[in-house]
């Protein structure tokens, strides 16, 4: 595994995705450590795109629990249904919030946050037993192209353990 990333920070959000999608194949492949390699992978997408919060809640005991993250520090917890995390987590869905004051019930870790995108994580009983969670300090900074391809990100993370 070669531990540093090539980024070309000039081109658009696409290349970037297209540009990191192999070297994350390539830092997860041949680890089976679920946390390192989701750790490794927030790393990644904050070098990537200095997204202000990029982490991964797990599901535990029914619950949402921090896991490996890149960013400020964060709530610890939060239930099935509540904010964003959660209502992606009932759902099932990704969930694009593009203003989060005008997402009922958003829980606000940092007030720097104005916008967030959170895909849920499925294991192999297609159970939700996890969400990946990312916010900016601008507006309307998630659309369809970084569902997509952060989709594609977490399928990269399950072939790895
Ligand atoms: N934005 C989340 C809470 C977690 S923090 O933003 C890191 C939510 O409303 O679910």
């Amino acid at each position: 595994m070669s531990e540093s990333l090539y980024i070309d920070k000039r081109l658009g959000k696409e290349e970037i995705y297209l540009q990191i999608l192999p070297q994350l194949k390539a830092l997860v492949q041949d680890e089976e450590d679920w946390i390192a390699n989701l750790a490794n992978t927030c790393a990644l997408l904050k070098e990537a795109f200095n997204w202000w919060w990029v982490g991964f809640y797990l599901v535990k005991n029914q619950e949402l629990v921090l896991g490996p993250f890149q960013g400020p520090i964060a709530c610890t917890r939060i239930a099935k249904g509540k904010g964003v995390c959660g209502t992606a987590w009932q759902q099932q869905k990704t969930i694009i919030v593009p203003n989060v004051h005008e997402f009922p019930g958003h829980i606000a870790c940092s007030s720097a946050s104005l916008s967030e995108i959170v895909l849920p994580i499925f294991g192999s009983n297609q159970e939700v037993i996890g969400v990946l969670d990312v916010d900016s300090e601008f507006l309307a900074c998630f659309d369809e192209i970084d569902a997509r391809y952060l989709e594609e990100v977490l399928r990269i993370l399950s072939q790895s353990n």
